[in-house]
Order: C-alpha cells, then structure tokens, then sequence
C-alpha cells in the first residue's frame, strides 16, 4: 500500500497558504491541517482546501476522556476529511470512542492514532514520561492498542514503520512525519529520515513541513519529495 507525499502546512493564516498552494499550480497536493492553522483561521479552512481539489488531514491529535473525544469527533465528522488522528496514549476507550462517532456520521474518514511524537527521543520517554520499554516496543503496543479498536493506522516516525508492518499488517496505514532531505536541519524533531529511506522502509504516507514550506522552491522540493517516495531512490 503506498500513498503520497503529505504537506504540513503549518501557516497561520487563511492568505499564507492560500499563497503557498498557489505555487503548485494544476497539482493539488494531500495536505495537512494542524492545530496552528486550524485554531488560527476555524474550521472554514477545511472545506476551502477541499473545495480546491486538494485532500485534506486534519491533525488534531484528540486526546481526553472517551465521552469528550466522541462529541468532538462527532463534530469534526462533518467537515468530512479524509484524514484525522487521536492519540493512542488516551486509551482503547477512547479510540473506540472517537471511531464510533465517525462511523454514526457515516464519515468515510481514515482515524489513526499518533504513537509517540517523533519529536521525542528514547531518552526522553524514560526519563520524563517514565515509559521503560524500548521506543519501537513502545510504538508497536499502542499500534496495536490502535487496532484492537478498530482504527485504520497510526502516526510513528519512518524509522518504526517497519516494526507496525510485522505486527499490524502491511495493509494497516503507517502515516510518517519526520522526514527530512539530507541537506536539512532536523529543528525540533528526533526521530527522522529521508523520503526514500521512508519508502523503502514501507510508509504508507509521508508527512513533510518545513522541508518543503520553508524550502526557495517548495514546488520543487515537493515533486523531488514525491520521486524520492515513489521510487525509493535518493535525491
Ligand atoms: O516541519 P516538519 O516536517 O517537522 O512537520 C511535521 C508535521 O507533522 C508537523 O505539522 C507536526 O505537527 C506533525 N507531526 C509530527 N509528529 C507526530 C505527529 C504529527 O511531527 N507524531
């Protein structure tokens, strides 16, 4: 199973990525919204990206109890993306929850779970959330938790996609932030590598921000991106 390139467009308004899209010309790239430019501009900003053709995930990342993730994920239905996450630290319960509420809708949605974020280390995890498994043991479990409750996939970092694929199937969508070119500052991600290693390593999606939205000619670092990807070949 393989997807495409996924553009995290974390601007903080409406005329900055409406701007940004602009450059893309006739190809309408899947892109992401994530809490940035969704608390910015309000959910209006969904269905005008969708109505310009381009595909939408909405990365909200809901977390709390499995009774309030219901009702907001009742809401977010509506606004029918074609992608939105939870995260798997809130429980089974809770993605149940949120997965129950789609299916009410009758939203076609893909739910996945966020894992762990890559932009936490292993040392972190032990250190401050007291986690002791390693951070692939750690990711596998809750990928499987996200299973048990009947999600389609989950968010992990590129560098754990293959261990999901063993124990969650190859059809169980691993969606991967955390990519970078080689030339590219890590910023304040941990886990990360580039889009042909990603491909090769079997990511069903690729989710790339900065690398792209702050490169002289995203246009161009987007369409490298989806070769890379596609081929599994380096820049
Ligand atoms: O700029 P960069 O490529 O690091 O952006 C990665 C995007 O993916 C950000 O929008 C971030 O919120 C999101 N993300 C992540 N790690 C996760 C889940 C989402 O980096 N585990």
């Amino acid at each position: 199973m393989k997807g495409e390139v996924i553009i995290a467009c974390d601007f903080k308004s409406r005329e900055e990525t409406l701007n940004f899209l602009d450059q893309f010309h006739d190809i309408k790239p899947y892109v992401k919204i994530g809490m940035e430019l969704y608390y910015s501009v309000g959910p209006s900003i969904v269905k005008e990206i969708k109505d310009r053709g381009h595909k939408i995930f909405l990365d909200l990342k809901l977390h709390d109890i499995p009774n309030t993730v219901y009702g907001a994920m009742k809401a977010l239905a509506d606004l029918q993306a074609d992608m939105v996450n939870v995260h798997a630290g809130g429980g089974i319960e809770m993605m149940k929850a949120a997965k129950k509420a789609l299916d009410e809708k009758g939203a076609k949605t893909i739910l996945i779970a966020v894992t762990q974020l890559t932009s936490n280390s292993e040392t972190a995890m032990h250190e401050e959330l007291l986690i002791p498994s390693s951070m692939e043991e750690t990711v596998a479990h809750y990928a499987l938790n996200a299973k048990k409750a009947g999600l389609d996939g989950v968010v992990c970092s590129p560098l754990e996609t293959v261990i999901v694929n063993k124990i969650c199937g190859s059809d169980f969508y691993t969606v991967t932030p955390g990519i970078r070119f080689k030339s590219d500052a890590k910023g304040d991600q941990k886990r990360v590598t580039t889009p042909d290693m990603a491909a090769r390593n079997g990511s069903t999606y690729i989710v790339i921000g900065r690398s792209i939205t702050g490169a002289k000619d995203p246009y161009a670092a987007y369409l490298k991106a989806q070769r890379m990807f596609a081929t599994g070949e380096e820049e």
